[in-house]
């Protein structure tokens, strides 16, 4: 466990150079909010790197730079040394809301990023239905969303993500809405399929356990207006990991500590700045 220091050899996966949000208000043309200032962010190739930091601080925009579906005031994002035009289409996304088709079922929702991508519809069934078993979902292919529970219909969205075999891995906050032993099944089920796959991993999440138990490196981001990393840590207990085990060995805990130790701060000014908006 130590500070870290960003992996320099080879081109990263996914790389934030000096990146800057600035919004501006809707309302009030004239009236502007800088969310992230001058992040940079490098996630190699196979690494799984995991952002916290208090709520509204920025996390979801840094994602957003990522997949390309915001493009950043100032500042450079590179995938896999290239600069990004538009869209990441070398990145799959999995977000906090519910992304799933209603009118489609499991499968058919499973199967839509390769029927887009014009694959022939007996092909995407059948890889539809491989990726299923995968996320432990062999029988339930016909049900549609609604007939899924919470934890069930993130399976679905998991495999929605994987099949299409993208090379990063953007999940922001995946899992935070649901209850703590099904979070821990997803945590436990997502490093399974990574460790497989081994693609790199941006997870945005507030939750601290969470971040450690899942990745090679946390980065911690200060809290808002201008957010940016203000500490680094490597993760370097042993894999597999169990998240739900792992939570109690001393070197999880030292390391929570010593992380926690950088990020109360933060998310006590990013709580005060809420009440005061409120
Ligand atoms: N499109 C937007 N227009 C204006 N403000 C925005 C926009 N997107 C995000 N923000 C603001 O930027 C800040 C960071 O938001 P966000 O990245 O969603 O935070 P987090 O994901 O860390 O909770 C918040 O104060 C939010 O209100
Ligand atoms: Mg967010």
């Amino acid at each position: 466990m130590s500070t870290a220091s960003t992996p320099s050899s080879g081109a990263a996966a996914l790389s934030l150079e000096g990146v800057t949000c600035t919004f501006v208000s809707r309302d009030d043309p004239g009236q502007r909010y800088t969310a992230v200032r001058d992040v940079d962010l490098r996630i190699a190739p196979g690494e799984f790197v995991s952002v916290v930091g208090p709520t509204g601080c920025g996390k979801s925009t840094l994602l957003n730079v990522g997949a390309g579906l915001l493009e950043p005031s100032t500042g450079k994002v590179e995938v896999f040394g290239q600069p990004l035009k538009g869209v990441n289409a070398r990145a799959g996304y999995m977000f906090q809301a519910e992304a799933l088709m209603p009118w489609r079922s499991a499968l058919a929702n499973v199967m839509a990023g390769l029927q887009f991508r014009g694959v022939p519809d007996a092909q995407a069934r059948e890889q539809g239905e491989e990726w299923l078993r995968r996320v432990g979902l062999g029988g339930f292919g016909d049900r549609y969303p609604h007939q899924l529970s919470g934890g069930m219909r993130k399976r679905v969205a998991l495999a929605q993500t994987l099949i299409l075999d993208p090379d990063i891995i953007l999940m922001d906050e995946p899992f935070s809405a649901l209850d703590i032993q099904t979070r821990q099944l997803m945590e436990n089920e997502v490093l399974e399929l990574w460790a497989a796959s081994r693609k790199a991993v941006l997870f945005i999440t507030h939750d601290l356990d969470e971040a450690i138990a899942m990745s090679d490196r946390v980065v911690v981001l200060s809290a808002g207006p201008a957010s940016h990393p203000i500490g680094e840590f490597v993760v370097d207990l042993p894999r597999p990991r169990d998240v739900a085990e792992i939570r109690t060995q001393p070197e999880f805990i030292a390391l929570h500590e010593q992380i926690w130790s950088v990020l109360r701060e933060e998310v006590l000014k990013g709580y005060a700045q809420q009440k005061r908006v409120a």
